[in-house]
């Protein structure tokens, strides 16, 4: 049993658009059955003992290059899921917080975003992240260009783990699902000890069963941070 419970996971969730093609249906289908996917695992990390943070990939910095029609539908589908949330986020006590620059969002986005956080920001079972035009690199050079607006000549791991945009520094768990082993910009700082797990299921299969399954496979492992055990 790992004496380091699970408190931090993070989700690529990945193969949206395969699952669709697999359909003959439009990649916008794959996207609408993900975002139930994300409501289903966020209730379940809400009623597990030990999470304290989930942190969903949901739109990267890269995501900018797709076709402008997905990018317009994965916006719109955004505002959706948020709108429809909020009741959810309050009934199961969780907070919602997005990383990530969403200045490059419409202004409506953006106010649907900030609304959604500070409506839930008194909400204390979970943190529920969502990573929106979000890219590892991008996060790290944003604290340290924080910094020093801040006056600091000399920067410390410290300092950089608290400029970070995400409420914790370490990541316990990150999960990619579709079968691609790659980490594609994602929490670059936080995920430097975390443990990985990369499921073959496409993420609008993915189910809570297989998450409890990872959970189980998380517990059994032995994280040794470098020392012996
Ligand atoms: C993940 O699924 C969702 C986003 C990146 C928004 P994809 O859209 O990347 O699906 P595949 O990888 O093309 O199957
Ligand atoms: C990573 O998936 C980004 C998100 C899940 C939002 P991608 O499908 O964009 O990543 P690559 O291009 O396969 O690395
Ligand atoms: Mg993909």
């Amino acid at each position: 049993m790992t004496d380091s419970p699970l408190r931090n996971l993070a989700i690529i969730m990945d193969g949206n658009g395969r699952w669709a093609a697999q359909r003959g249906l439009n990649r916008t289908k794959g996207h609408e059955k993900g975002a139930e996917v994300i409501r289903e695992v966020t209730t379940y990390c809400a009623k597990h003992p030990t999470i304290e943070t989930v942190t969903f990939y949901a739109f990267s910095t890269e995501n900018w290059k797709r076709p402008k029609l997905e990018v317009d539908f994965l916006m719109r589908l955004l505002d959706r899921y948020l709108q429809n949330e909020l009741e959810t986020y309050q009934k199961n006590n969780v907070r919602f917080l997005a990383i990530g620059d969403i200045n490059a969002f419409s202004k409506k986005l953006q106010e649907r975003i900030r609304t959604t956080e500070e409506a839930t920001k008194s909400n204390k079972d979970l943190t529920h992240v969502l990573a929106l035009n979000y890219g590892g690199r991008a996060e790290i050079v944003s604290a340290v260009n924080r910094l020093l607006a801040k006056g600091k000549t000399e920067i410390t791991e410290t300092d950089i783990s608290t400029a970070l945009q995400t409420p914790y520094s370490d990541i316990d768990l990150l999960i990619r699902t579709s079968g691609e082993e790659r980490v594609s910009n994602f929490l670059l700082w936080q995920i430097s000890y975390a443990e990985f797990y990369f499921s073959h299921t496409l993420w609008p299969d993915f189910t809570t069963e297989e998450l409890d399954e990872i959970v189980t496979d998380y517990e059994q492992r032995t994280r040794r941070f470098g020392g012996l055990k």
